[in-house]
C-alpha cells in the first residue's frame, strides 16, 4: 500500500486519519518515520504553518506528506487567538483552561460572541507543488464553559444551528461538521481522484 506521512503524533488525529483513508494508504505518524525533530511553526497563517511542517517532512524524510494547522478565531477580537491558540494564555499547565480563561476575559461584556474554528492541511507529494485544504465551523462563544468532551476551546464553542457546545457533543457528531472533519474530507477526495495507483 501506498505510504503517506501525517506530521503530527496527536493519537487522535492519527486514529481519524486512518480511518478516513486508511482504505488505500499506510498513514505514517512522525514517531513511525523515526522524526522527532521540533518542527517549526512561525508562519504568519494557518497554510503556512502547515506547509512548514509537510516541507520539512518531504524535504528531510523524503516522503509524501500532509500537516494540518488549526486554530479559533474570534470575530470581536480581529481573529484572535488565530494561529497563537494553542499558546494564548502563555500557561504551562491547565493549558485549556487558562486558554480558556484568557477568552472570556477578553470578550467579557461583548454582544458580538460569534467565532469559528479553521483548519488548513498541507499536502506535498512528489510530482506537484502543494495543495491547500480548508474547513472551517461557524458558531459563538458561551459566557462559561460546558460539557467534558473534545479539548481546547470545545467547551465554550456552539457551533451554528446547535444548542450544545463541541465538549457536550460525541466525537463522531464534532467530525461530522467540524473544521478538522470538512479540510479531512476535502483531502480524502482529492487523493481518491487524483492518486488512484
Ligand atoms: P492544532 O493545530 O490542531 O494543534 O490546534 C491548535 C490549537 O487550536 C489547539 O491547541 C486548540 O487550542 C485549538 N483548537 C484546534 N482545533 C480545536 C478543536 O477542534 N476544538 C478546540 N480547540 C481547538
Amino acid at each position: 500500500m501506498k505510504k503517506i506521512v501525517f506530521a503530527s503524533n496527536n493519537s487522535h488525529k492519527l486514529a481519524e486519519l486512518r480511518s478516513i483513508l486508511g482504505h488505500r494508504y499506510e498513514v505514517l505518524s512522525l514517531a513511525d518515520i523515526n522524526c522527532h525533530d521540533d518542527i517549526p511553526e512561525t508562519a504568519d497563517s494557518f497554510e503556512g504553518n502547515a506547509l512548514l511542517k509537510a516541507r520539512w517532512v518531504k524535504d528531510r524524510y523524503g516522503y509524501d506528506c500532509f500537516a494540518d494547522d488549526s486554530g479559533l478565531e474570534v470575530y470581536a477580537l480581529g481573529g484572535a487567538p488565530g494561529i497563537y491558540s494553542a499558546r494564548y494564555s502563555g500557561a504551562t499547565t491547565d493549558v485549556a483552561a487558562a486558554n480558556n480563561a484568557k477568552l472570556l476575559r477578553e470578550l467579557s461584556g461583548a454582544d458580538d460572541r460569534r467565532a469559528r474554528f479553521r483548519t488548513a492541511i498541507a499536502l506535498l507529494t512528489s510530482d506537484a507543488e502543494p495543495v491547500f485544504f480548508n474547513g472551517t465551523v461557524e458558531g459563538h462563544i458561551l459566557e462559561a464553559p460546558r460539557g467534558r468532551g473534545g479539548f481546547g476551546y470545545d467547551p465554550l464553542f456552539v457551533p451554528e444551528g446547535w444548542t450544545r457546545t463541541f465538549a457536550e457533543a460525541t466525537g463522531e457528531e464534532k467530525n461530522a461538521i467540524s473544521h478538522r472533519g470538512r479540510a479531512v474530507a476535502a483531502l480524502a477526495e482529492y487523493l481518491d481522484n487524483n492518486f488512484n495507483d
